[in-house]
């Protein structure tokens, strides 16, 4: 049993979004006390992505033996649980439904407080976890399958967003390109692991420095979005790529995996970390964190922290568990949610296409 004070604020997070059914019990915001992960890689692997469908499906499968397990781990019963924490977006809709009502289902039959979490807040907030002096003000680059983004973290849970990705997020990028390169998914660890062999200057593919702040017809065609300077790009990266292997192909050269993938790695984490520095420098950022899926990158990671050092910054980066999609993250989220009051009702829904900076 754990010790539990009655001033303890105990959060159950849930996370259903994508691939990963996930709860996790989180005292006072930045104690993991459980972090359960039931992952449907193996599943989606034969299909070479996330099925919607079949994600719907495993994670009705699992939900309740992933949340009962959760608070086994930490050793509380719901009894113990302040507040209940869930994902409600973005993600795919039916993934995120399961989860919104799992949540709600409990919140009401035990009259527990309801948070709807945004999962890229969630992202953010595990850096609290193991940074006990970590908080807003910060620069964040928030890099996940879905999402490329550069904010200033202001508050917890409020966001000044500086660029976001033009086109691929470089998950996705990492995604593709592993699959035509024959790695298949999950791409991005598969690249990571194969890239430690290759040599990262053998093909010089292009980096995306993205500094035209075009806000004529571009605004129009990205839905009124302004352009900024520090946006992102990773689908020229993405198809020069391509270009380059269907070039072998026509030619009848041998490309050599490794270093394919280790020369792509490196124009991608060239280009995070080069709009990420040029934006700290802009804003005089004394503290940098990493959040989401691909902050997980080995070379990304070694990357960044000695470019921080080199900019007399501290680097923040959760562990590689923390990156990926967990419910710990949703929890420390909700946490601070729940400490500003903030509560939802039962017509809580899933939305799939759910902003930043949007609730
Ligand atoms: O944050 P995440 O788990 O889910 C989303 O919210 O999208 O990110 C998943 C993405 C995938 O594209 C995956 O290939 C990528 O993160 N990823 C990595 C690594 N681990 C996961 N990319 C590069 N290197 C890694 N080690
Ligand atoms: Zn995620």
């Amino acid at each position: 049993m754990t010790e539990k004070n009655m001033s303890d604020t105990l959060i159950l997070g849930i996370e259903s979004s994508c691939d990963e059914t996930a709860a996790a019990v989180v005292r006072n915001g930045r104690e993991v006390l459980s972090n359960v992960i039931s992952s449907q890689i193996d599943l989606h692997t034969i299909y070479g992505g996330v099925v919607p469908e079949i994600a719907s499906r495993k994670h009705i499968e699992k939900i309740n033996q992933v949340i009962r397990l959760a608070l086994k781990n930490a050793g509380v019963t719901l009894d113990d649980i302040s507040a209940i924490a869930v994902t409600y977006g973005p993600g795919l809709v039916g993934a995120l439904l399961v989860g919104v009502a799992e949540a709600k289902a409990i919140a009401y039959a035990k009259n527990i407080p309801l948070i709807g979490v945004h999962h890229i807040e969630g992202h953010v907030s595990a850096n609290y976890i193991e940074h006990p002096d970590l908080e807003p003000p910060f620069m964040c680059e928030i890099i996940s399958g879905g999402h490329t983004h550069l904010v200033i973290v202001k508050d917890y849970g409020e966001f000044e967003i500086l660029g976001r990705t033009r086109d691929d997020a470089a998950g996705e990028a990492f995604d593709k390109v592993a699959r035509a390169i024959g790695l298949g998914y999950p791409g991005g660890p598969k690249i990571d692991k194969v890239a430690k062999e290759g040599n990262p200057h053998a093909i010089e593919f292009p980096r995306s420095h993205v500094t035209d702040t075009g806000k004529t017809s571009l605004t129009f065609a990205r839905g009124n979005q302004e352009m900024t300077d520090y946006d992102f790009s990773f689908s020229g990266l993405k198809s020069a790529v391509l270009n380059y292997l269907n070039k072998c192909t026509m030619m009848h050269q041998e490309w050599n995996q490794a270093d394919v993938a280790a020369s792509f790695q490196q124009a991608v984490v060239d280009s995070l970390v080069d709009t990420a520095m040029r934006g700290a420098r802009d804003y005089h950022v004394t503290k940098f964190a990493i959040a989401g899926g691909v902050a997980s990158n080995s070379a990304l990671r070694a990357a960044m922290e000695k470019a921080c050092a080199k900019n007399g910054m501290k680097f923040y980066r959760p562990s590689p568990v923390y990156c990926t999609d967990n419910a710990a993250m949703i929890a420390v989220a909700g946490y601070y949610e729940f400490q500003k009051g903030a509560r939802s009702g039962w017509d809580l829904n899933a939305v799939p296409n759910l902003k930043l900076g949007e609730r």
